[in-house]
């Protein structure tokens, strides 16, 4: 049987990879892992349970399965910047890199692809991908389509203290010793700032179907 298909999404957060990924893996029929909500469940039950993001012990030992969070509202500021913290722990990471490796392998569902997306996958999780793409746009753009996400649940809310958030959040996750955020040498940079999602989404298409076309031929 042949391997399946797998398409790499990296970068920052609010860079748009998310979107992108879910509309490729509608569009090819592949199954799609959200590999942030990973980082985002070990802090969303870190913080229930009263713990220290930056304890790496308790974060290493907080073992989870995806049903556990099914329903948790994770995507909040605090969570996301909890998440960044418990993401820069190896052990963490160890501990999550089977389940990613194996949803690429395996796609869930007789899927014959897989898209996945974060900041280690080209690098780290999957370095063979089929396709790889690293996803930027401006921190101003990204402050704002997050800020446009949040601001109905968080009425007070400030783009300015979102764009101090992500700048924060970019710094530790590129900056971090292990898996940092960086773009693999083979991955196609996609700068979506001024790009609707349709054209971020018709310009992945061509570079998946170039090289679809390759590996059919
Ligand atoms: O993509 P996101 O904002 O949901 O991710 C939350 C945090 O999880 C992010 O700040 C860094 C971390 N993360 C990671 O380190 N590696 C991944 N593959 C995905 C997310």
């Amino acid at each position: 049987m042949a391997s399946p298909v797998v398409i790499a999404l990296d970068g920052p957060a609010a860079s748009g990879k998310g979107t992108l990924a879910q509309a490729i893996a509608s569009h090819y029929g592949f199954a799609y892992l959200d590999t942030g909500s990973l980082y985002r469940g070990v802090a969303y039950l870190l913080l229930r349970e009263g713990e220290d993001p930056w304890d790496e012990a308790a974060a290493a030992a907080r073992r989870f399965s995806l049903e556990e969070i099914a329903g948790a509202d994770i995507r909040t500021r605090e969570i996301g910047a909890a998440a960044s913290v418990v993401a820069a722990q190896p052990a963490v990471r160890k501990a999550l890199l089977d389940f990613q490796r194996n949803f690429a392998r395996n796609p869930p569902g007789g899927a014959k692809g897989a898209v996945l997306d974060g900041r280690d996958i080209g690098t780290v999780v999957c370095p063979d991908a089929t396709v790889k793409f690293f996803v930027i746009a401006s921190p101003e753009v990204r402050a704002l389509r997050r800020f446009l996400e949040l601001r109905d649940e968080k009425p007070g809310l400030k783009e300015a203290d979102v764009l101090a958030d992500l700048m924060e959040r970019d710094a530790r996750d590129a900056g971090r010793s292990d898996a940092p955020m960086t773009k693999a040498p083979d991955a196609e940079l996609l700068d979506t700032t001024h790009m609707t999602i349709e054209a971020a989404f018709a310009a992945a298409r061509r570079v998946i179907d170039g090289v679809l076309q390759r590996c059919e031929g």
